[in-house]
């Protein structure tokens, strides 16, 4: 068997900052026990998310120099919107600074109050942004996505049955858009089928319901549909990314992620109407249709990062990475979410800390007690992240009480990977001693980001 390694060699390096147990304990109490509110020089492993923590290569930096810092008219936003014309099939685009920026326009424009919005599970800002906008967010995809021990293959599917029951309850007027993510992020980095897809667009083209693609890991999709659907194995993963994008009417992309740049995003259509309207109101919001709250520079990075990020040597070592973690953690019968997603590893907080009721946030005091562990930093997918029922007030209890351990591309190397699952086995072997969490300071939107805890 030959091994595979990462198709890149390292140029320059940031060196990493070690801490002792007391001074971690210090620092996650002053945190109020939320990672988000750490200090990153007192981390050692960041793996809180994938986003906008990429490595950018030596092209990206080049093209960093090739900024047009124009207000209107820069080159970089034509080469970006080519390159998204040509790797993604959209024809038309704006910049965003970043992906909610995309979600907060293509929301106001498409939904109006009372309408409903499915979608292949919900993304924290993606169903925020259409609740402000009048919309009720409706949970479409496959039982076995909110099930982390099922081993389906694309547990990222949506089930059809539960649109046409959607639309037996609401009449398909008052159904926008179907809102679907690529390798869905909530449900453990789990990816979509091309057969589903096409079941999918044809069942929107039927019902007269646009299909709008959450983009933000699409490559990750891409990779696994080629490993794991019958006619895909010979086919690139810049073919199924485009395949893939061509079967939907528009797109929402956080570039952070899979097009390894720091910031920037995009929302694209077919529709020139929609990118007129979108135009209209991204001047409002963002910036000038052709930079969006975006540098010239960060346009150039993100068109060249694209392209890299669609290579499937890319893509085969970012995976490999996450699935060589995942596979650690497994051996040493650590609970994850199965199979091992594209750009995570997921404990199950459920069964690590079965002492702790969902109500005293098991995820949340998890992730804290691995950052005192070693200094390994993850993040909460559970309750806390749920949020609450924009009309009731009632916390949402989602059935996947998750930590995540997300992997930024190009950035760790194996021994990383080796030092998190030595922490990982060690803080599970010893959960029983774990206490639970409850608020001190509850903020009322995206409650994670801020939200303060306490001991209980
Ligand atoms: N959609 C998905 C699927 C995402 O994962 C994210 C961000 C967004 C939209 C919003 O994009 O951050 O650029 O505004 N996810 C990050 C994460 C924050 O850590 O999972 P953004």
């Amino acid at each position: 068997h030959r091994s595979w390694a990462e198709p890149f060699k390292i140029k320059m390096v940031e060196l990493l900052k070690t801490t002792t147990i007391e001074e971690r304990q210090r620092a996650i109490a002053e945190a109020g026990y939320n990672t988000f509110l750490l200090r990153s020089e007192d981390v050692y492993i960041d793996l809180l998310t994938d986003s906008g923590v990429s490595a950018m290569s030596d092209r990206q930096w080049a093209g960093m120099m090739l900024g047009d810092e124009s207000y209107a008219g820069s080159a970089n936003f034509y080469h970006l919107e080519a390159t998204v014309r040509e790797c993604y099939s959209y024809a038309h685009m704006v910049p965003t600074h970043q992906g909610r920026a995309a979600e907060h326009i293509l929301s106001k424009l498409l939904i109006k109050p009372g309408d409903y919005v499915p979608g292949n599970m919900y993304f924290t800002t993606t169903r925020l942004h259409q609740e402000l906008a009048g919309g009720t967010f409706v949970d479409v995809i496959v039982d076995e996505a909110h099930d982390p021990q099922s081993e389906l293959p694309f547990k990222g599917n949506v089930d059809i049955a539960k649109l046409d029951a959607l639309v037996e309850r609401v009449d398909a007027k008052n159904i926008p858009y179907v809102s679907l993510a690529t390798c869905v992020n909530m449900a453990g980095g789990q990816p979509v089928s091309m057969a589903n897809l096409r079941e999918l667009r044809d069942w929107c083209t039927r019902h007269k319901v646009l299909l709008v693609h959450d983009m933000t890991r699409v490559a990750e999709n891409a990779w696994f549909i080629k490993q794991r659907e019958v006619g895909y194995a010979d086919k690139s993963v810049a073919a199924i990314v485009h395949e893939i994008c061509a079967l939907t009417d528009a797109a929402t992309m956080s570039a952070k992620k899979d097009a390894l740049v720091n910031i920037g995003g995009f929302l694209a259509m077919n529709d020139p109407d929609l990118y007129r309207r979108a135009c209209d109101m991204i001047v409002v919001y963002e910036g000038l249709h052709t930079y969006g709250g975006l540098a010239g520079r960060d346009m150039e990075a993100m068109a060249i990062g694209i392209r890299e990020s669609i290579d499937d040597n890319h893509i085969r070592a970012r995976i490999g990475q996450v699935e060589y973690l995942g596979a650690k953690l497994q051996a040493a019968g650590v609970p994850i979410v199965r199979p091992v997603g594209g750009h995570a590893v997921f404990l199950d907080a459920r069964r690590i800390l079965p002492h702790v009721a969902q109500e005293l946030l098991p995820a949340q005091a998890l992730a804290a007690a691995l950052y005192v562990d070693s200094g390994v930093r993850a993040m909460e997918r559970g309750v806390v992240s749920a949020g609450r029922d924009a009309k009731t007030g009632q916390n949402y209890y989602p059935k996947l009480e998750l930590v995540r351990l997300t992997i930024p591309r190009r950035v760790y190397t194996q021994a990383h990977m080796d030092v998190v699952a030595e922490s990982v086995i060690e803080v599970t072997e010893q959960a029983a001693s774990i206490r639970g969490l409850r608020f001190v300071y509850e903020p009322e939107q995206l409650r994670f980001f801020l939200g303060r805890f306490e001991p209980v």
